[in-house]
């Protein structure tokens, strides 16, 4: 049985209840964090902390719980969920108001709310047992706040749907310029030449832990050039490789794109090394 942590309470996932007056329910008006833990240990806890205090500043939220606070509640509820390989969903919403308008209400006591969910370790760089992601393009139609890793995301919700009616798994979107922005649920890598690509953060992407983290790989164990700036629709399909990052998939080969296949259309080299040195080094994280 799931164990959820609600405003103060370890209880039950499905006891779990919050008021339908919840500005998280009512305007999607909350921020999130997914972190990953294995054998009961989070993967950059310290990042993702830092990335949900810019989330809540990005929508003017102010919380009381301090960075140690959160922590220990999360390290409760990974004990109480039997320390495993596990998914934590954090949720911090402006909480429940008694009128529904638009404008922040005046004294609203935020809802906090983490459950686990099971995951897979992630790969340890074998081609062979790769989970491999087939993807569609599309012009990038969210909202412009993707740096906030807002609960209101339809619109990624949306194109990930574009992607599985056309019987893909992820979807690459790219901005006005034809330059990539991310995908609906990961950012993004390419490899062209032997030379790494993801675009820079704004904006248009969130900044994702997993890609913080692959560029500190790369950085301090290879001597792979990394380009961190605009990657064009160009670079994109004529890529050698391409790699989706997120917490849950660290990194995976993307091997077709709009029905064509990157590459041979199998994992690459640079992506088995990169996620080899996840699998070395996950731990060796804030
Ligand atoms: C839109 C989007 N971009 C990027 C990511 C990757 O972020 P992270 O590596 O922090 O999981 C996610 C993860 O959920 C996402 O939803």
């Amino acid at each position: 049985m799931t164990i959820a942590y609600l405003n103060g309470e370890y209880l039950p996932l499905l006891e779990a209840k919050i008021s339908p007056m919840d500005r998280g329910f009512l305007f999607g008006d909350g921020v999130y964090e997914v972190i990953p833990c294995y054998a009961g240990k989070m993967v950059a806890a310290q990042y993702h902390l830092d990335r949900l205090r810019h989330s809540l500043a990005g929508i003017q939220l102010n919380i009381t719980p301090s960075d140690e606070d959160l922590s220990q509640v999360l390290k409760l509820l990974i004990e109480r969920n039997g320390s495993g390989d596990l998914g934590i969903y954090l949720q911090i919403t402006r909480g429940v108001a008694e009128k529904r308008q638009h404008a922040f209400p005046d004294h609203t006591i935020p809802t906090v709310f983490a459950y686990t969910f099971p995951i897979n370790a992630p790969s340890t760089g074998d081609m062979e047992t790769a989970t491999c992601f087939t993807t569609v393009t599309r012009a990038d139609a969210r909202w412009a706040r993707c740096h906030i890793k807002s609960t209101a995301l339809l619109g990624n919700v949306l194109h990930m749907m574009e992607a599985i009616n056309e019987g893909a798994e992820e979807v690459l979107l790219f901005n006005e310029h034809d330059l990539l922005t991310e995908a609906a649920a990961c950012n993004v890598f390419v490899v062209k030449d032997g030379q790494i690509y993801t675009p820079e953060l704004d904006h248009e992407k969130l900044p994702g832990v997993t890609r913080r983290l692959c560029l500190e790989l790369i950085e301090k164990h290879t001597n792979w050039p990394a380009l961190v700036g605009p990657v064009t629709r160009e670079t994109v399909m004529s890529a050698d490789e391409v790699w989706l990052s997120s917490s849950t998939k660290e990194l995976a080969p993307v091997t077709a794109i709009d029905g064509k296949p990157v590459g041979d259309g199998t994992p690459g080299n640079y992506w088995a090394e990169a996620q080899r040195l996840f699998h070395l080094y996950r731990f060796d994280t804030p």
